[in-house]
């Protein structure tokens, strides 16, 4: 069986998407979100035998899985606390513990934004600085790069993805396809990113 994780699911839009999309699959579902409202909208909107829904800190909820059990694990738009550059030294164990649980070549997908400061457009230059900083920062966890986007997945669709397709020269978003190596990788830069 199949196991995918999506952390911060919100209101379920997009776990509601993928659960249709694979119900005679053998892939499990499973969503994570600690905010009481968004969990109960969630459940409200998926009924579905292959999708577990829970109501915690995806932190506290981690610790439940067996290590290299999770095939996939997705963030759409996680909070800055799991991932700007400010809190990084709070987040990086985050994502060790997602590579841990991940099978090998197991997948981590996040799908990000930079925003300006100053809520002006977003230069390429500030673009490909900040996807270069957060690209090493995964390789350095550990993960292989499979694919990086310079936007949202065109199929992928939820509540926050909206807003911020509403505004695409001051929220850039990047998304990140990542896996879990065969064997452990040497340490690379992301020079050619
Ligand atoms: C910016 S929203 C994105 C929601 C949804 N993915 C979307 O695109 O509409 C981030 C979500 O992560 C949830 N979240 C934040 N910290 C969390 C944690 N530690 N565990 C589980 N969910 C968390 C928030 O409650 C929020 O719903």
């Amino acid at each position: 069986m199949k196991v995918v994780v999506e952390v911060g699911m919100g209101d379920g839009r997009h776990l509601s998407g993928l659960s249709k999309d694979e119900q005679d699959s053998s892939t499990f579902f499973i969503g994570i979100e600690n905010n009481k409202t968004l969990y109960i909208e969630a459940a409200r909107r998926i009924n579905a035998d292959n999708v577990l829904l829970i109501n915690d800190s995806f932190e506290n909820r981690i610790r439940d899985f067996e290590n290299e059990t999770i095939d996939k694990v997705i963030m759409i738009l996680p909070d800055p606390k799991y991932v700007d550059r400010l809190y990084h030294d709070d987040w990086i164990s985050v994502y060790a513990s997602i590579f841990l649980k991940l099978k090998k070549l197991g997948t981590l997908e996040i799908v990000t934004e930079i925003i300006d400061e100053l809520l002006q457009p977003v230069s390429d230059a500030a673009y490909h600085a900040w996807a270069k900083w957060l690209v090493g920062a995964f390789i350095k966890v550990g993960f292989g790069v499979e694919e990086i986007l310079n936007e949202a997945p065109a199929n992928y669709f939820s509540t926050c993805l909206d807003r911020f397709r509403g505004d695409p020269e001051r929220i850039r978003m990047m998304t990140l396809r990542l896996f879990k190596p065969l064997t452990k990788l040497e340490s690379r830069s992301s020079e050619s990113i």
